[in-house]
């Protein structure tokens, strides 16, 4: 561990989970119990029923504007001191790891902050008077596009469509010459990105997990740490690197 120079860190729910965000596979509290993400998260049922959806774009939000970062955030952002190149790679759609610091993190599966049109596709960043009415639940329809009267829609990557142009390649890039990826509180179900750890084991880099299941190591350079993202992380950030300390 302390010769690692390039090391990515892919995360999933499960690094948010400690701050309180509920991740995709755990049951949904509350309203939205009864939906399933898979079935929110599509073109077609925003088209078919856009309150719904931005309903459940605000629940998420606020879980989001209500959350911290928490140390295991923190310690990946502190990662980028003890290598040469570190490359943040998530699914996650928060700004957790930014606010913990980190810079130029990939999002593969889009950001809640990225609002856009339906229609004309153009960004539009929500205003700040949608934004207090958004997370305090006021809300009832998705805003409408200034240029062309379309819904707003969130900048998330829904069931189906494509991920963000080049965040793919780009993690890809990175996790094929990294010495060592981090699989950080992912269940490694959803493709293309649950490649990119794989990606990295087969260009010659250590993969290790993070996470409170068991995942059994299946190659010689793969290790598996059972337990929490935030006991982890503050852990590997001692071992990894700085070896010119
Ligand atoms: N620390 C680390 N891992 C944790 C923690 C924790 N405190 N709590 C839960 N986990 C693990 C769970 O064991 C699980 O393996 O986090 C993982 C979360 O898995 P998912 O809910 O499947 O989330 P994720 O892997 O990010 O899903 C990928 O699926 O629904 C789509 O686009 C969505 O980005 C999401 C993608
Ligand atoms: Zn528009």
């Amino acid at each position: 561990m302390r010769r690692v120079r390039r090391a990515v860190v892919f995360t999933g729910a499960g690094v948010s989970a400690e701050s309180g965000i509920a991740t995709f596979r755990d049951a949904l509290s509350g309203l939205w119990a009864r939906y399933d993400p898979a079935s929110m998260a599509t073109a077609e049922a925003f088209a078919a029923e856009p309150d719904l959806v931005w309903g459940w774009y605000q629940w998420r939000l606020r879980q989001v504007a209500e959350a911290q970062p928490n140390p295991a955030h923190r310690a990946i952002a502190a990662l980028a001191t003890r290598v040469e190149q570190l490359t943040v790679v998530t699914q996650n759609v928060d700004d957790l790891h930014e606010r913990a610091g980190s810079r130029d993190v990939i999002h593969l599966h889009g950001s809640l902050s990225a609002t856009r049109c339906f229609d004309c596709a153009r960004p539009h960043p929500l205003s700040n008077d949608v934004l207090a009415e958004v997370v305090e639940g006021q809300r009832i329809s998705p805003p409408q596009c200034g240029f062309c009267g379309g819904w707003i829609r969130p900048g998330v990557v829904w069931f189906g469509e494509m991920l963000p142009d080049g965040a793919f390649e780009q993690a890809l890039d990175a996790a094929g010459k990294c010495d060592l990826l981090l699989a950080v509180g992912t269940s490694g179900q959803v493709y293309p990105a649950a490649h990119i750890p794989q990606h990295a084991l087969a260009s010659g880099a250590w993969l290790v997990h993070v996470n409170p299941d068991s995942i059994a190591p299946r190659a010689e350079r793969e290790r598996s740490l059972q337990g929490p993202a935030g006991h982890w992380l503050p852990q590997l950030l001692e071992l990894i690197g700085g070896v010119d300390d």
